[in-house]
């Protein structure tokens, strides 16, 4: 209001002195731009999430969104009071040290000990603004130009590819098996000179694929016998369902191996933007300089409620756990009911589902924006996420109930 007001007065005295930007032309500034950033891919979604804002605007319908990888489910109330009363605490409104609060690296420190009783030390951990400042960190840290990455087509793209172009490296997409899975045969065929590394997600974005022990173990048993590093984005370490237990790729015998992961999901916390890396000391110092350099700490108000959240009972996540693998279901019967849609894993981890619907006689990028525009359900197109998956679309129930999601089942069902 008081902005408005100093706006209003300026333009009523003092037009002549106003200085607009100008709205400038692109292709004028290319030359200023580095050629890293000309090789950077938006994200394929904002077509689809323009069309949604359109159609939601004309459509008496209201729109049921499987399209979001954020979780609709409340922070706990235990961390939200945590956060509120560390906001009173001056020591909050400061930097924290760069590494991140030694009690919350402490606290995880513990917590990697009773999960998966690996030791780390607290310089062995790196609190970070979210796991992808994590994921840009260890690319800058670790990358030469030329450098290459293996990543998993299908995964987190657009994210992935374009952090490691901006760090210098060469994406090298391995098709993953049919069940979304890793084989190391496709690993070694992969491998060139220049193979650097390995980024590892599972449970996987999009497909929501796990792999298991023994899987994980021969994969990093390959990455050990050819050098490369192993990068291993666990941020759904804990979106796991039924019986599938998560095996934290540092419990396979190998000291080359970098892990990332985040209280975004776990906490569903996304908004906290808090993630960490860990690692020995001789990769982690590296990571730690250019994080360093990036936004010298994590935010010191989340790091603090963090703690809390660390503390509680992993129990105090059960109800969390219990919508989400309501939602699974629903969400698996009402696709795979669906004529013309298939899945072709078990959708073991995160919150997603990632069918084929080329028997529709659409692709995904086809599907999505027909189910938008006939029943104003939104789908991702697979398209986005890998050079193998034009037939398939995600399917996120991280934001809509069971009710919802029966409700856009029925959508579909009367169009299909
Ligand atoms: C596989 C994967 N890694 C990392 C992230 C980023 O999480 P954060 O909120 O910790 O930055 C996401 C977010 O959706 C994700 O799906």
């Amino acid at each position: 209001m008081f902005l408005g007001q100093i706006r209003n007065n300026l333009l009523f005295t003092q037009k002549d002195q106003i200085k607009r930007m100008p709205t400038s032309n692109l292709n004028r500034h290319l030359g200023k731009i580095s050629s890293r950033m000309t090789q950077i891919q938006p994200s394929g979604l904002r077509e689809l999430f323009d069309l949604e804002h359109k159609i939601a605007k004309s459509s008496s319908n209201t729109i049921l969104s499987f399209g979001l990888g954020n979780l609709n489910i409340p922070t706990l109330s235990e961390i939200i009071e945590e956060m509120k009363i560390v906001l009173d605490n001056p020591v909050s409104h400061r930097y924290s040290s760069n590494a991140g609060i030694l009690a919350l690296r402490e606290a995880l420190s513990e917590r990697y000990f009773s999960k998966y009783q690996l030791e780390y030390t607290t310089e062995q951990i790196l609190v970070t603004g979210g796991s992808l400042e994590a994921l840009f960190d260890v690319f800058i840290a670790l990358l030469d130009p030329g450098d290459e990455v293996l990543i998993q087509d299908p995964t987190f793209n657009p994210y992935y590819s374009n952090q490691i172009t901006i760090a210098g490296g060469r994406v090298k997409p391995i098709k993953l098996n049919e069940k979304f899975q890793l084989d190391p045969e496709s690993i070694i065929e992969s491998l060139t000179p220049k193979t650097k590394a390995i980024l590892l997600n599972f449970p996987s974005n999009p497909t929501g694929s796990v792999m298991t022990r023994s899987q994980i173990k021969d994969v990093v048993e390959t990455a050990a016998d050819n050098k490369i590093v192993v990068i291993s984005d666990e941020a759904y370490e804990d979106i796991v369902y039924d019986k599938h237990k998560h095996t934290c790729a540092a419990e396979i015998d190998y000291e080359n191996v970098i892990v990332i992961s985040s209280f975004s999901k776990t906490f569903s916390m996304t908004g906290f933007r808090l993630g960490y890396v860990l690692g020995i000391q001789e990769l982690i110092k590296p990571i730690s300089l250019v994080h360093q350099q990036n936004t010298a700490c994590a935010n010191t108000p989340s790091q603090m409620a963090a703690i809390k959240a660390l503390h509680l009972h992993p129990s105090i996540r059960d109800p969390m756990m219990l919508e989400l693998n309501k939602r699974r279901k629903e969400t698996i019967k009402v696709f795979t009911s669906i004529e013309g849609i298939s899945l072709q894993n078990d959708p073991l981890g995160a919150f997603y589902i990632f069918p084929n619907v080329s028997d529709t006689g659409m692709n995904g990028d086809e599907f999505s924006k027909f189910l938008l525009e006939k029943c104003q359900v939104v789908v991702v197109p697979g398209s986005g996420f890998g050079n193998t998956t034009k037939d398939f679309v995600r399917v996120s129930y991280g934001f809509l109930n069971p009710e919802e999601i029966q409700e856009a089942g029925s959508r579909i069902k009367s169009l299909i």
